[in-house]
């Protein structure tokens, strides 16, 4: 069991690693019948703490797809309601035999505690602010693949927006510069994580400064839920300085590309209609987030190491 919990513990090869074999899933996804048996007689099960719509169906997608089975876990009709803890939980679940659990939770940190109370293998769809490793390989396989590149040498990708509260800009800066990318970090100061001193980024305030000298600008969503912490004075004003709008898309040099994460804020800070913007990813990186969690979950539990189980259809 391998578990798939931060970049970091990831490193650069096993990145690599899982681009490729991503590209290997994404050629089953285009087939008549998208499904192979290599995980039969496995069973994943989505244990999510908080909401989730792309994660959540994409991994259950992947699963099925490799022919895993697949449980599903809602907080809302289970024993947490009766005040079962996380480790009752998890304990229980892998009484009846699982071989991954595929987590999201509020606290950060919890794909390493599950690690200690199950023999399954951990995957890691977001843990508080910290980690969500699988968005940032699909990210970066959506970015190598539309360039017909391996890895990002040579690009200036700007992060912009609400970094402070972004496991996907944390797992984002891991990934893109062990890929070789050049980072920006795009936010007003109070939306940046207290130090980055350490990060391997550049902090830019002002996002017209830079915004026609980027090769990738990936938006983040807003998170409304902070905004009663006054960190920003208003949508309006965090529009106006730090959303995509129709003005900023014209300064775009002519090859850059947009991302999104998802679920984004319309009007807030996707103010230009996404559909409008002709190097949009955005639709590519939903897509590709099947393929690249298919090769998360083979890479961690499929048996045999020589792929053949990818070769057949399931029947
Ligand atoms: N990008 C992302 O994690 O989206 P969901 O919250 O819908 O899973």
């Amino acid at each position: 069991m391998r578990h798939v919990r931060s970049i970091s513990e990831l490193g650069r090869d096993r990145i690599l690693g899982l681009l490729n074999l991503a590209d290997r899933m994404a050629e089953i996804n285009s087939r008549p019948v998208p499904k192979v048996p290599a995980l039969r007689g496995r069973t994943v099960v989505s244990l999510f703490y908080e909401d989730s719509t792309r994660t959540r169906l994409s991994f259950e997608t992947a699963a099925r797809r490799l022919s895993a089975d697949t449980m599903n876990f809602s907080v809302s009709s289970s024993s947490v309601n009766k005040g079962e803890s996380l480790r009752d939980t998890v304990e229980t679940i892998t009484d009846m035999g699982v071989d991954a659990f595929v987590v999201r939770h509020k606290s950060a940190g919890v794909p390493w505690q599950i690690a200690q109370w199950t023999t399954a293998a951990v995957i890691n769809a977001g843990d508080g602010a910290h980690q969500h490793p699988t968005q940032a390989l699909l990210d970066a396989y959506t970015i190598t693949r539309s360039r017909n590149s391996q890895d990002l040498a040579g690009l200036r990708v700007a992060i912009v927006g609400d970094i402070r509260h972004s496991r996907v800009a944390r797992s984002n800066v891991e990934a893109f510069t062990a890929l070789g990318a050049e980072v920006l970090l795009v936010a007003p100061p109070t939306l940046l994580p207290p130090v980055v001193s350490h990060w391997p980024v550049e902090v830019v305030h002002d996002f017209d400064s830079v915004v026609d000298s980027v090769d990738v600008l990936y938006m983040l969503r807003l998170q409304a839920e902070r905004m009663n912490q006054g960190l920003v004075p208003s949508l309006a004003e965090y529009s106006t300085h730090y959303g995509l709008t129709p003005r900023r898309v014209a300064r775009m040099s002519v090859d850059a590309q947009v991302m999104h994460p998802g679920p984004m804020n319309r009007g807030v800070e996707m103010v230009v209609d996404p559909a409008e913007i002709r190097g949009s990813l955005i639709h590519r990186q939903v897509t590709n987030g099947v393929a690249v969690r298919m090769a998360v979950l083979f890479d961690s539990l499929a048996v045999e190491p020589d792929h053949s189980a990818l070769r057949e259809e399931a029947r």
